[in-house]
C-alpha cells in the first residue's frame, strides 16, 4: 500500500511576502520533504558540492531525498533572509555538528536549526537568539516508560506515569521534543546530559523548561515552545530568551 503524504495543519499558513526577523520573535517553517523524484533532482541543483556528496551516501531514496529537500527548503529560507541566492548560502559547523551560517554572514545575526522526521521538516530561524527545533512521529514502540527511565529525569518518569494511559504517547513526545529541542540549542549534542534538566509536559501543561544545568545557563533565559505540525507528530522549538512569540508557517517552494 503507498504511503500517505503528510498534511501539514491548516492553521500552518502561508507566510507573508515580508517579514522581517526582529528580537523578541522566531519564525517556524513546516515543510513536507517527501518530493517528487524530478522535483528533488531540481531541488538538489541549489545543494553544494558537500551536501550532494552526502546526499548520495544514504542507501535509501527516500532518505537521499529527505535529505536533499530539507537542505533545499534551509537554502531558500536562509536565502531569503539573507538576500542572496540560496546557493550562495554556505554553512560551518560547530564541533558537536550543529550547522551555523558561515562567518562572512556573521553581521546577519541569524541563527537557524531544523530536524526531520519521516517526511516531515521543521526550520526555525530567529535574530540573535540561540535556537534548537525537534520534531517526531509518533512511535508506540518508542513511547515506553522503559525508553522514559533511560532517557528522562526522574521528574520528568514520575510525571509522565501519572498521566493518564490514552494521553501518555503525546505526553512522551512531548517530553522527548522539548528536551531535544533544548539540546540542539545548546548545540552540545548528548554531552549534555538529559537527567541535567527538566521541561514541563502533559495534558493541561504548559511548555517550559523547568530546570537546567546548573551554572551553564538558567530555566528562565528559555522559551519553549510546542509545534504541532501535523496529525501524528510533535514537535518543539527552544530559544534563548524569555516570552518569545512564535509564528509558525507552511513553506511553500
Ligand atoms: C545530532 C542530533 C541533533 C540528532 O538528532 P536527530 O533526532 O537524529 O535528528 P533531527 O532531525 O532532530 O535533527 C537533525 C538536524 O539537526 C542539525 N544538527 C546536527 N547536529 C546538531 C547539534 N549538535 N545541535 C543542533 N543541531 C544539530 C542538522 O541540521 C541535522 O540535519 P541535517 O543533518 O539534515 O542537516 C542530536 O541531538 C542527537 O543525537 N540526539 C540524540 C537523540 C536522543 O537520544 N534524544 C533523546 C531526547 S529525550
Amino acid at each position: 500500500m503507498p504511503e500517505r503524504q503528510t498534511k501539514i495543519h491548516p492553521q500552518w499558513a502561508e507566510a507573508p511576502p515580508e517579514l522581517p526577523l526582529r528580537a523578541g520573535e522566531a519564525f517556524i517553517w513546516a515543510a513536507v520533504l517527501d518530493l517528487p523524484g524530478s522535483a528533488a533532482a531540481e531541488a538538489s541543483e541549489i545543494l553544494s558540492s558537500e551536501e550532494r556528496e552526502r546526499a548520495a551516501r544514504f542507501r535509501f531514496e527516500k532518505d537521499q531525498i529527505q535529505y536533499i529537500a530539507s537542505r533545499s527548503f534551509l537554502r531558500a529560507l536562509l536565502g531569503r533572509f539573507l538576500q542572496i541566492d540560496p546557493k550562495a548560502v554556505r554553512f560551518r559547523y560547530n564541533s558537536f555538528g550543529k550547522p551555523l551560517l558561515a562567518d562572512e554572514f556573521a553581521a546577519s545575526r541569524i541563527e537557524f536549526n531544523l530536524a526531520h522526521s519521516k517526511g516531515l521538516g521543521l526550520f526555525g530561524v530567529t535574530l540573535d537568539r540561540a535556537i534548537g527545533v525537534d520534531v517526531e512521529q509518533h512511535r508506540p514502540d518508542l513511547a515506553t516508560m522503559e525508553i522514559a527511565n533511560r532517557f528522562f529525569a526522574p521528574e520528568e518518569v514520575k510525571v509522565l506515569s501519572a498521566v493518564q494511559p490514552s494521553c501518555r504517547l503525546e505526553a512522551f513526545f512531548e517530553c522527548w521534543t522539548r528536551k531535544e529541542a533544548f539540546i540542539k540549542a545548546r548545540g552540545m549534542g548528548l554531552s549534555l546530559p538529559l537527567d541535567k534538566f527538566t521541561v514541563a509536559f502533559g495534558p493541561n501543561r504548559a511548555p517550559a523548561l523547568l530546570s537546567a544545568d546548573q551554572g551553564a545557563t538558567t530555566a528562565a533565559s528559555w522559551t519553549l515552545a510546542d509545534l504541532s505540525p501535523a496529525d501524528g507528530y510533535s514537535g518543539a522549538a527552544a530559544i534563548e530568551q524569555p516570552d518569545v512569540a512564535v509564528r509558525c508557517y507552511r513553506f511553500q517552494p
